[in-house]
């Protein structure tokens, strides 16, 4: 603990450091030499070769079944556990976890070093993300297939979303398999043999058509689950117990206990950051699970924030009946932005570097040479990424370019087809993947996490429109 604690102080140290440094320093004009040669001996960006992973729709379909033992391999290789607790990998240490590194800063683990204050001021993301511990027994396989390979929001206060790791139709395959054979405890033996066999057919009803197909299904034992279940008294349930207080409930009337969301105000409790949008439970669960889950969430994921309501069985199977069969309005995503036109001042290279790159990126596109060799997921590699060498730290680094898919140095400003620069166009991307419109050729930026405001981007854009002054 003591040993990975000081560890951990010594990158810390080492980013900031670099942080600093790095506007006064040239770039030693090696510093980007480990990185082609990384690029070449590992198979050039799997994800960057084949596009930026949104497979077509027929290419997803979850059979043939995915292989767990393969995916459970691929889980190791993607760096699932840098996020995500609940697995069966051994641990990642402190000084790679993001989150487990993140939740210390907040604790005030590392009090007694002199920047700790502003570190614990300016941690904002990942220090909670959902344990995965026990999906097998709440989540279906096929829905996992989908959203590996497309991820979409889920929980509408927590602003990271999960990555787009561009997974093909195999590899989220053979991870889903891996993901549901994790962890049935005792407590979910019952409710998934109550469900069993049918729970694929149910889902594959429920995640097209919603619970009115599912009902109708001829003689599914997932319909069996709550036959005779009022949706209507578990509505009123729902209000009694306050479920609105962590929960929203999007495409139907606000549940008891919620307020609207409000964009401006961030959440900081992790009980309501990490509850999903009950929209999504009917694609996601089997009845006979969400029965098992509503009335002992405990014994289904030991790890779990949500607290247990008491209830009978027979109200725990109204409210299911609730989640899974009430209209819902359409989905309403907000729209991406439309670019701001350039503004007509100067920009310097210190405005963006302030307002952008050290707000976010730099903390995935570090500089190795001051951070124990490591510059993060965007230069060096990781979440199974090959090293793309994007160091975001300095003005030389950014004019240094990325590594394309071929290991080649290209310019970071080069212009797309549109005449938008590729960083910028990188930016905006991100923008539409929140508005559930992913780019095939692009991966947003900041990768998962919540976009760059577009005043922002509009000052990064005119700043290389003016020729990128230092
Ligand atoms: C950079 C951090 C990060 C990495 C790496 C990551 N995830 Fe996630 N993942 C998230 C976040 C954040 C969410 C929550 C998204 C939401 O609720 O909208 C999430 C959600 C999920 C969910 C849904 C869980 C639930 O209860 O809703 C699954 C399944 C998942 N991730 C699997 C994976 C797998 C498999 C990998 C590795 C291939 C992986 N994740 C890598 C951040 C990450
Ligand atoms: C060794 C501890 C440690 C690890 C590991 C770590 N971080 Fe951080 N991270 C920090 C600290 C400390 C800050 C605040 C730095 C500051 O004040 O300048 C920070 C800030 C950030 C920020 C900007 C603030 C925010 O929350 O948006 C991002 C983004 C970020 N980290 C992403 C990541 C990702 C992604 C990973 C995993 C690949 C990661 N970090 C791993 C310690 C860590
Ligand atoms: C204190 C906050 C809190 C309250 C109150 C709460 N929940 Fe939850 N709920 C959560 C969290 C957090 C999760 C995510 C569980 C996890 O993965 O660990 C969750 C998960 C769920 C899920 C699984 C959804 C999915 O898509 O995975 C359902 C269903 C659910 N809650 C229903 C309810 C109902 C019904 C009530 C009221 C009886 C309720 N919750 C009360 C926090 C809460
Ligand atoms: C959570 C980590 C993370 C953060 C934060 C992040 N990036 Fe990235 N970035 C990556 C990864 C991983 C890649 C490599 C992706 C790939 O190979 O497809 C990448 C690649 C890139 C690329 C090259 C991709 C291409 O093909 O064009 C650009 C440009 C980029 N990032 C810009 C940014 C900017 C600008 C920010 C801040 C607004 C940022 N990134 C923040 C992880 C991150």
């Amino acid at each position: 603990m003591m040993r990975r604690a000081k560890l951990a102080a010594v990158l810390l140290a080492g980013l900031l450091a670099s942080a600093l440094a790095a506007c006064e320093r040239e770039p030693a004009s090696d510093s980007t030499a480990g990185a082609p040669a990384a690029a070449a001996s590992a198979p050039v960006g799997a994800s960057s070769a084949k596009g930026v992973g949104t497979s077509t729709v027929g290419a997803l379909a979850p059979e043939p079944r995915g292989d767990a033992a393969r995916g459970r391999e691929l889980a190791k290789k993607r760096e699932c556990h840098r996020c995500h607790g609940g697995l069966d990998l051994e641990p990642v240490d402190t000084t790679r976890h993001c989150v487990a590194c993140h939740s210390e800063v907040l604790a005030g683990k590392f009090d007694h070093e002199p920047d700790a204050k502003r570190w614990r001021k300016n941690v904002a993301h990942l220090f909670a993300v959902p344990s995965l511990a026990s999906v097998g027994a709440r989540l279906d396989y096929s829905w996992l297939v989908h959203f590996l390979a497309e991820p979409r929001d889920l929980r509408p206060r927590l602003e990271p979303t999960m990555p787009r790791l561009g997974l093909d139709a195999q590899e989220a395959r053979d991870l889903a398999a891996y993901l549901v054979s994790q962890g049935k405890p005792a407590g979910a033996a019952t409710a998934s043999a109550a469900t069993g066999g049918a729970t694929a057919a149910a889902s594959t009803a429920t995640s097209t058509a919603g619970g009115a197909t599912l009902a109708a299904s001829p003689g599914g034992a997932g319909a069996d689950a709550l036959a005779g279940a009022d949706e209507a008294r578990g509505r009123k349930l729902v209000d009694a117990f306050q479920c609105g207080a962590c929960h929203r409930m999007s495409g139907t009337a606000l549940l008891a206990g919620g307020t609207e969301l409000d964009a401006g105000k961030r959440e900081t409790r992790a009980a309501v950051m990490l509850a999903p949008d009950l929209r999504h439970v009917r694609a996601r669960m089997s009845p006979g699970a969400l029965v098992a889950w509503l009335l002992d969430p405990l014994a289904m994921k030991p790890d779990t924030l949500m607290p247990r309501t008491p209830m009978t069985p027979e109200q725990a199977r109204d409210i299911a009946a609730f989640l899974m069969h009430t209209a819902l309005a359409d989905e309403s995503l907000p729209a991406a932005p439309v670019p701001l036109p350039l503004l007509d001042r100067k920009v310097t290279f210190d405005e963006v570097k302030a307002r952008v790159l050290d707000v976010t990126c730099r903390h995935c596109h570090g500089d190795p040479d001051t951070a124990l060799g490591d510059g993060g997921p965007g230069n060096s590699g990781g979440f199974g990424f090959s090293a793309r060498g994007v160091n975001l730290t300095s003005y030389e680094h950014l004019q240094a370019g990325y590594l394309d898919a071929s290991g080649e140095r290209k310019s970071l400003f080069g212009k797309l087809a549109d005449g938008t620069p590729r960083i910028v166009a990188a930016m905006w991307a991100r923008h539409r993947e929140v508005a559930g419109k992913p780019d095939r050729e692009l991966r947003g930026m900041p990768l998962g996490l919540p976009p760059v405001p577009p005043a922002d981007i509009q000052l990064f854009a005119t700043w290389v429109a003016q020729g990128r002054p230092r």
